[in-house]
């Protein structure tokens, strides 16, 4: 067993509350790094359900001043974050590197995506925000209003801590609301960090308040009385508990779950670049992505040409330590999360999987998990069924594209898919027939822009979707205003 160490730049953890920042009076909580475990990245104290009350008490006493912020002025506390964002990437980068375990690179893009989606939102107060319908009465027009909901409870996963909280809060707020967020406690340091730019951008009192703690603080958030909306993302299992209690409490939500997403390879792609998007797709952020690739449906035709070129490149990439610029791949999130993934693999072998590759991870820590390929044999397969949230690709053979877009449907999620072909009349027809939310056309599965709608069909998603013009619908309600001169 390793000890754990704190070291000298072990980030101190505190909880924001009413624009003062608190120790949390709960148990210590120690945020370890998955390449090494021994390594404390930040530790403090965590929440307390009183934490959560005094959190909510703040968010409601700000609410009303909030929503009457012009939305230009609201947007520039974004904006002025965005640049705060901008200016730590290197250093916030590296730490998210350390404490979720994605590569350096990865984590500084994260960041600074964060920065974009905070930059994209400043702007709102420029764009339309209201309809002027005609009236069948004469002397009369029909207005539709926005207003903020209230006080939002936003809880958010451990594989994006910056980029999804940012796509949650920055519409959040700009819309006029405020907030109440719970990140999830394995990777809090760069929660920390985005509320830090916030405040430091000067963000009033009350308007974001941080409770860094465990799962069970969603239940004191979701179940308090002054809750208006509630964002998550994260498990399906969390998810689907979480919209029970919501509807139960008449309460708004938006909950993006999760995914067994499909890329599609027909025999007339391009090869060499669906291989590097699959890739991409499958094992950046060690497959830890709602996006991820992790089924891949190949046309016979290709079939061969493709796997034998995807372990090539799959052998020239290095697993390792994520702050080390040479690697390619981290660990997963944490010991448990790798075993269970390992449990996952197994039991598709015993299913009657063939591992057709298998990445080197000897010497490297408990959480580190090889970048495998599995070919399944036709019939039931759990790694084909579920999600793994690991860099483990299942793939099945077809000899039609209509067999291949058949099988991409053949999950119960439906959050995003990859194609790639050449035939533009067969990327037509995938627009039709392959339901999901997001659908790629000759690049890889993940990937969002603050500007479109993001999130999914089926059972990936429930409630309104996420970006662009589907925020506003999530974080704002309407009112129909009936203006007749007297
Ligand atoms: C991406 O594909 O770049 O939890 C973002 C997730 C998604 C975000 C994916 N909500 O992985």
């Amino acid at each position: 067993m390793t000890e754990t160490m704190t070291h000298t730049d072990t980030v101190p953890l505190r909880l924001l509350i009413d624009g003062e920042w608190i120790d949390g009076a709960g148990a210590g909580l120690e945020s370890t790094s998955p390449a090494n475990p021994g390594r404390v990245v930040a530790a403090g104290g965590t929440a307390t359900e009183a934490d959560v009350r005094s959190a909510m008490a703040a968010a409601r006493a700000a609410a009303n001043s909030w929503a009457a912020t012009p939305m230009a002025e609201r947007g520039s506390y974004l904006a002025r974050a965005a640049a705060i964002i901008t200016a730590n990437a290197d250093a916030w980068g590296t730490e998210l590197a350390r404490e979720e375990g994605k590569t350096a690179a990865e984590g500084k893009g994260e960041v600074l995506r964060a920065a974009q989606i905070l930059s994209y939102y400043s702007a709102e107060g420029d764009r339309q925000a209201g309809e002027v319908f005609s009236s069948p009465r004469r002397g009369e027009k029909i207005l539709v209003t926005r207003k903020p909901l209230g006080v939002v409870g936003v809880i958010t996963p451990f594989n994006f801590p910056i980029a999804i909280p940012a796509w949650k809060i920055a519409p959040a707020l700009v819309f006029g609301n405020t907030v109440v967020w719970k990140p999830a406690s394995t990777v809090p340091l760069l929660a920390l960090r985005l509320a830090q730019a916030l405040v430091e951008a000067g963000l009033p009192a009350g308007v974001l308040n941080l409770v860094i703690g465990p799962g069970s603080l969603g239940n004191e958030i979701v179940n308090h009385p002054d809750l208006d909306g509630l964002t998550f993302t994260g498990s399906t299992g969390v998810g689907r508990k979480l919209a029970a209690a919501a509807a139960a409490a008449g309460v708004p939500i938006q909950a993006e779950m999760g995914g067994k997403n499909a890329s599609v390879v027909l025999d007339d792609a391009d090869v060499e670049l669906a291989v590097e998007q699959v890739l991409f797709g499958a094992f950046r952020s060690t497959g830890q992505k709602c996006t991820a690739t992790s089924r891949l449906i190949l046309q016979e035709e290709i079939a061969d040409a493709f796997l034998a070129r995807l372990h090539e490149r799959l052998s020239e990439w290095k697993t390792g330590d994520p702050t080390d610029p040479s690697v390619h791949m981290g660990p997963v999130v944490s010991g448990p999360a790798a075993e269970q993934i390992r449990a996952g693999i197994a039991a598709s072998i015993a299913q009657g999987a063939v591992v057709t590759f298998e990445g080197d991870v000897a010497g490297l820590g408990d959480a580190f998990v090889a970048p495998t390929v599995l070919e399944l044999p036709a019939g039931e397969n759990n790694a084909w069924s579920e999600e793994f949230f690991g860099p483990v690709l299942a793939v099945r053979r077809v000899a039609t594209t209509e067999q291949a877009f058949e099988l991409a449907n053949d999950s119960e999620y439906g959050l995003s898919c990859a194609l790639f072909t050449q035939d533009l009349s067969k990327a037509l027809a995938a627009m039709e027939k392959i339901d999901v939310g997001i659908l790629h056309v000759n690049s890889e599965s993940a990937g969002a822009d603050p500007h479109v709608p993001f999130g999914g069909a089926k059972k990936s998603g429930y409630g309104p979707k996420e970006q662009g013009g589907a925020a506003k619908e999530f974080f704002t309600h309407t009112t129909t205003v009936y203006l007749r001169g007297a």
